[in-house]
């Protein structure tokens, strides 16, 4: 999703078969690459606080915590009371493509 100078991660995925090979990484520097022509200047995504392979994938590519949305999310949806926060992560991208980055 695409706002004037920032892009929302909605999600990502890898055919579980295939994870931990670095196609996740590689489909993000490819969206990066794109993003920069474009002129967009940061990433931000929503995660669970469960999915922590996620989180420590976008860590790993450089994304930093910008907050906690407490009870976004619904656990279990016949049980509607058992929530779960969301981490919002945010990725600077620099205008410029710096060696070994994303
Ligand atoms: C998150 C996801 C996209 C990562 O894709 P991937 O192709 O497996 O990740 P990569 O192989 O490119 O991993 C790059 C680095 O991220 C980190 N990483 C990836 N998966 C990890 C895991 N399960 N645990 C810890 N670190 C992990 C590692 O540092 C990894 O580098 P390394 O393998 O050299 O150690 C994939 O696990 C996935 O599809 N998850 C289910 C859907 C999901 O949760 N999407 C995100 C919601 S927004």
């Amino acid at each position: 999703m695409l706002a004037p100078d920032s892009a929302d991660i909605l999600n990502i995925g890898i055919d579980p078969d295939f994870k931990r090979q670095g196609y996740g990484r590689a489909l993000l520097k490819h969206l990066i690459k794109e993003l920069r022509k474009r002129n967009i200047r940061e990433i931000l995504l929503e995660v669970r606080t469960a999915n922590k392979s996620a989180i420590q994938f976008y860590k790993k590519q450089g994304f930093k915590v910008i907050s906690v949305r407490k009870n976004y999310y619904t656990k279990n949806l016949k049980n509607q009371s058992k929530r779960e926060d969301g981490i919002i992560m945010g990725l600077k991208i620099p205008s410029t493509e710096i060696k070994n980055d994303l």
